[in-house]
Formats: structure tokens, sequence, C-alpha cells
């Protein structure tokens, strides 16, 4: 078979047995965001330790290509530091899927959840500062 129809089963798959999928309690950070076209939503907690994520895991509800590209995604942060984390692109989770090509309507099912990442990423990152100013 050819590799679109290897792709669409990884997809269809992921999309049945997502990754990382679930909560995390005692989280660092967390943060919600939703795909405008259709009201899809994802959630993203992490747990962060010395800068480095030593856990993810997400939850919503999404198309198959939005859990698919949630699930690769949480893969591909997971161990990784937060420079690291800030460095991952759309291309890093669309070229594992084969979906480098997905037309303007459906990018936004894929990317959905690296927006949320960003997202958390940041106010992350943001909280850190504010706390460090206030020691200085
Ligand atoms: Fe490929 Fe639905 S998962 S079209
Ligand atoms: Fe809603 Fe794809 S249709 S995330």
């Amino acid at each position: 078979s050819s590799n679109a129809d290897i792709y669409h089963e990884m997809i269809v798959d992921y999309s049945r047995n997502p990754i990382n999928y679930g909560t995390i309690e005692d989280h660092d950070v967390t943060f919600h965001d939703s795909n405008p076209l259709c009201g899809d939503s994802i959630d993203i907690d992490m747990k962060i330790d010395e800068n480095k994520v030593t856990d993810i895991k997400f939850h919503g509800k999404g198309c198959a290509i939005c859990m698919a590209c949630s699930s690769v995604l949480t893969e591909i942060t997971k161990g990784k530091s937060l420079e690291d984390v800030r460095k991952i692109e759309k291309n890093d989770v669309l070229s594992e899927l084969g979906l480098e090509h997905l037309q303007a309507v459906r990018i936004k099912c894929a990317l959905l959840s690296l927006k949320v990442l960003k997202s958390a990423l940041y106010t992350y990152i943001g909280k850190h500062l504010e706390n460090t100013e206030d020691v200085d």
C-alpha cells in the first residue's frame, strides 16, 4: 500500500488510541484553546522540572487529525527542555503523519494542539519570570 494509506492508518489508530491522553492533577501549567472553525477544543497539562517537561497529557474533543497530531506532539514534547519545546515547529508534527500539504481548513485541526502547547509554554515562562522579578 502507498505511503498515503500508511499515514491514514496511523491517523485512524492514533485517534482511536490517543497517546498521552488524560489529565495531570498536580500540573505546573495547563492551557485550553479551541479551533474557531469547528468549536473543538484541547487542554494540555504539563509537569515541568528543572526547565524540562517531565510529563505532558492532553484531553478534549477533536477530529481524527486533531487527535493524531496531539498524540504526536505530546510524544515529541515529553522529556524536552523548555528551550527545545520553544523550537518545535509545525512541520515537526505534520511530517510525522504525512500532513505537510494539508488544505488550509484542516491545518487548524492539525495545529490546534501546537497552539495550545506554545501558549502553555509562554504562560509558564511568564509566571516564572514574574516570580524571579519578585525575588530581585
Ligand atoms: Fe483520514 Fe478521516 S482520518 S480522512
Ligand atoms: Fe474540529 Fe478538526 S474538525 S478539530
